[in-house]
């Protein structure tokens, strides 16, 4: 007898390939228009559903949990970040959670060196001299930047991400320090020859670079405070492509204003998708809008990654990419 297929609802357009798939397998309920769910649209899907398909830009609160009743089984996130899921509001009505982790580290660390690389080396200031036809011919002291090579980079959050970033910046012939709950492994230290700092504070005061890729969780609101800020050298970068919430902006903009940094490359903001105005101004900042990861092979990967975990689910199996509850 054919089983009948679990109810799902994917919250935002994904690419073709996925979206059939998935109708394939599921009985599915696909953003066709891609607009952002209301409110009322994500309070009545988790009502109606088994398997919910969100991603970061839809809040999973308490208030649309307490609307799941006893049919929502999985929130099957698309995305890797789950700060936008009250993880304790789920686990307690019983709501398994996962993830897309992997696909989209190389992805984002490919776009963490892009703004690593664009900002000290002034590339959109560069390019629109171009393109206003305000190029006058070369002079030695025309468009100068900051080399990366020989300078420290500090990340913070040696997670998959940050690892992927360390390789890519030793090859840029940068010196590796990081912070992190907790130190890695030896083998992978040596890897990257990364000097580990268990005081945050410490590094920052030290580094050229400070790159972000720690998640957000109520811990990491803010860690890069006005204090800590304050801390890195005015002759200093600062790059995120993680969570725009780990950073203070406002004391971010202030501190850039005020020559105490160097320049920031930004992927993501506190209040996303408003991008605090005050930053247009500031010609030693790149703003990207949340694309770190943006490319069809990952948004594919990341797609397959959450039709397994749906059958995963659906067949009585852990899924693999289980952020809820937490694995062993
Ligand atoms: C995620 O999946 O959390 C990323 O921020 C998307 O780029």
């Amino acid at each position: 007898m054919a089983r009948t297929k679990p109810k799902v609802v994917v919250t935002r357009k994904l690419p073709d390939v996925v979206e059939t798939r998935m109708m394939e397998l599921f009985d599915v309920h696909m953003n066709v228009d891609d607009h952002l769910f209301s409110r009322e649209e994500l309070k009545r899907a988790v009502a109606e559903c088994d398997v919910l398909v969100p991603n970061l830009t839809d809040l999973i609160d308490k208030s649309v949990l307490e609307n799941s009743g006893t049919r929502l089984k999985l929130i099957a996130n698309f995305g890797n970040g789950v700060d936008h899921i009250d993880l304790a509001v789920a686990q307690a009505h019983n709501i398994t959670v996962t993830n897309t982790p992997d696909v989209l580290t190389e992805d984002t660390a490919d776009m963490t060196m892009a703004l690593m690389v664009a900002v000290p080396r002034r590339l959109i200031e560069g390019a629109q001299i171009i393109r206003k036809g305000e190029f006058k011919g070369w002079s030695p002291t025309h468009m100068l930047g900051h080399r990366l090579h020989g300078k420290r980079l500090g990340i913070i959050g040696m997670g998959r991400i940050g690892a992927a970033v360390a390789r890519r910046a030793r090859g840029f012939g940068m010196a590796i320090h990081y912070h992190n709950r907790r130190r890695l492994h030896p083998e992978l230290e040596a890897e990257v020859e990364a000097t580990y700092w268990e005081s945050l504070d410490q590094m920052l005061a030290r580094m050229d670079v400070i790159s972000v890729h720690c998640p957000h969780t109520p811990a990491t609101f803010h860690l890069l405070s006005e204090r800590r800020l304050k801390l890195m050298k005015p002759t200093a970068y600062l790059v995120n492509l993680a969570r725009g919430e780990v950073v203070d902006e406002d004391a971010l903009i202030t501190l850039l204003k005020r020559g105490k940094l160097a320049g920031a490359g930004l992927d993501v903001f506190e209040h996303e998708p408003a991008v605090n105005s005050e930053f247009m101004s500031l010609k030693n900042v790149i703003l990207l809008p949340h694309m770190g990861s943006a490319t069809i092979e990952g948004r594919i990967s990341m797609g397959e990654k959450v039709i397994i975990n749906i059958r995963a689910f659906s067949d009585g199996h852990q899924p693999p990419d289980r952020v809820l509850p937490p694995q062993g």
